[in-house]
């Protein structure tokens, strides 16, 4: 394929936003808050903000630099920056990682699309905390229609990759993410407001370091790649459609800030609302959908109108930040098989959207009937989640900071990330620094650590 013929984003906003679509999603709304659930709070926090900025940033202008430097899919780009050598294998692990991510997140993308019809329907209404939770073990573990609304998702997935990505994601973006801001801001505000919501602020910000273990540091780390969508070439992709003229540092930062304020202010929804109903914060991946529905309830609850309206826009804009990121997942793998073995890219994007269903479906039914079914201990919805967040993320993080800093030749390093001289050199020696030693000796200490071998 000609270079030239590579779709290009539009403008820089859409850049911005189309990035900050992929990072924004449930892996904000969803799994940070029960990642910090579980991890023990502010303590879980600080250790994120601290992943973020010392291996999300530099990890990220990586990325853009990489794929905007070989105007490729993940796989060619290294082929193209590192001809004949290992490296390759990099971009085919984080392919594989994203055809894993999106088989289970699809799962989680399909729940929102049964609590739009619950709230259009107006069920929420009148339910105690124990109805929700009933209703939504028995939806989830239902063998039928979380597959069926699964399957839903993924063809809305499919459909849009199928039209040309740049149009319909970018404009999409620059509609939708300002909305899902402000939808958030209210809904902070009512949270914090719920009579015991005190407890939940708390959690919040008092770090009680004596819960710090591997596991948090971990837990952290995995977070931060799977929610800035890094470690898997899905920001390499995207960056493979910016223009030359895209300032790479500009959008990393912009990208990380915007997505950790939506991650720190879906805890803010989360936990004030969890602790003023009485539920766990370490309730793992069901607290998101059994919360919100009680906040709408418990802060409108004299204004019907108003919890049916914000219960419908909240779940229709929590499926769009996921449709946000489905489409990026769904490209990486579809831009991979179009480019390397000359499929159209509509066939391209019928395999992907075949095999995530496939794997989809049990990792839904994982869920529910197959629950007996383990490996290692964990269900395929839990394995799917643990590999890739877990492992393959912070594996690519690795490999990429040291392909950046040993690797590449550092003229073409200079050349994508200074932009025409506007980044200062005393920044771009830290950056390369970090990507150097920091970053991998950070990994591979969290690796060792959490495996057990230093104990
Ligand atoms: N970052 C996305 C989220 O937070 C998930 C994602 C991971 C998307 C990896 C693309 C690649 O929901």
């Amino acid at each position: 394929m000609n270079k030239n013929d590579r779709a290009n984003f539009g403008s820089k906003l859409g850049v911005i936003l189309a990035s900050a679509g992929s990072a924004v999603g449930l892996g904000n709304i969803w799994r940070f808050p029960y990642e910090t659930g579980n991890h023990g709070g502010a303590a879980f926090i600080i250790i994120y903000l601290g992943c973020i900025l010392l291996l999300g940033l530099p990890i990220m202008i990586s990325e853009f630099l990489i794929g905007r430097h070989s105007r490729a899919n993940t796989a060619a780009a290294y082929q193209i920056l590192a001809p004949k050598t290992h490296w390759r294998w990099v971009g085919r692990m984080g392919v594989l990682a994203g055809l894993l991510i999106l088989s289970y997140y699809s799962v989680v993308a399909g729940w929102t699309l049964e609590y739009i019809t619950e709230a259009l329907t107006n069920s929420f209404s009148g339910k105690s905390s124990a109805d929700f939770i009933a209703s939504f073990q028995g939806f989830s573990s239902n063998p039928w229609k979380p597959v069926l609304w699964l399957i839903v998702f993924l063809l809305a997935t499919h459909f849009i990759i199928v039209k040309g990505v740049e149009k319909g994601i970018e404009k999409s973006s620059k509609i939708m993410m300002p909305m899902l801001f402000i939808i958030i801001l209210v809904l902070v505000v009512c949270s914090v407001t719920l009579p015991g919501a005190q407890s939940g602020i708390e959690f919040l910000l008092k770090p009680d370091f004596s819960k710090v273990d591997g596991s948090v540091f971990l837990g952290a780390m995995g977070q931060a790649f799977f929610s800035l969508s890094l470690g898997m070439g899905c920001l390499c992709t995207y960056a493979s459609y910016f223009g030359k003229d895209t300032n790479l540092t500009k959008t990393a930062f912009s990208v990380g800030v915007i997505d950790t304020v939506v991650a720190v202010l879906a805890g803010f929804i989360i936990f004030p609302a969890a602790f003023s109903v009485g539920i766990k914060p370490d309730a793992g991946p069901s607290l998101v959908f059994i919360t919100l529905p009680n906040v709408f309830q418990q802060a409108f609850g004299s204004i019907p109108v108003l919890a049916y309206v914000f219960s419908v826009m909240f779940y229709v804009l929590l499926a769009v930040a996921a449709l946000t990121s489905t489409i990026s997942l769904h490209e990486v793998v579809t831009a991979y098989l179009h480019e390397e073995f000359k499929f159209t890219r509509g066939k391209a994007a019928k395999i992907v959207t075949g095999s995530c269903i496939f794997f989809g479906i049990f990792c839904s039914l994982s869920l529910g009937v197959g629950k007996e079914y383990t490996l290692f201990g964990l269900g395929l919805f839990d394995l799917f989640d643990f590999v890739t967040a877990k492992i393959m993320l912070p594996l690519g993080g690795l490999l990429i900071s040291l392909f950046t800093g040993w690797y590449l030749d550092k003229k073409i390093v200079w050349e994508e990330v200074s932009n025409q001289g506007t980044l200062r050199m005393p920044l771009y020696k830290v950056f390369i620094f970090i990507l150097k030693f920091i970053a991998p000796i950070a990994i591979s200490f969290i690796f060792i650590n959490e495996l057990g071998l230093l104990r």
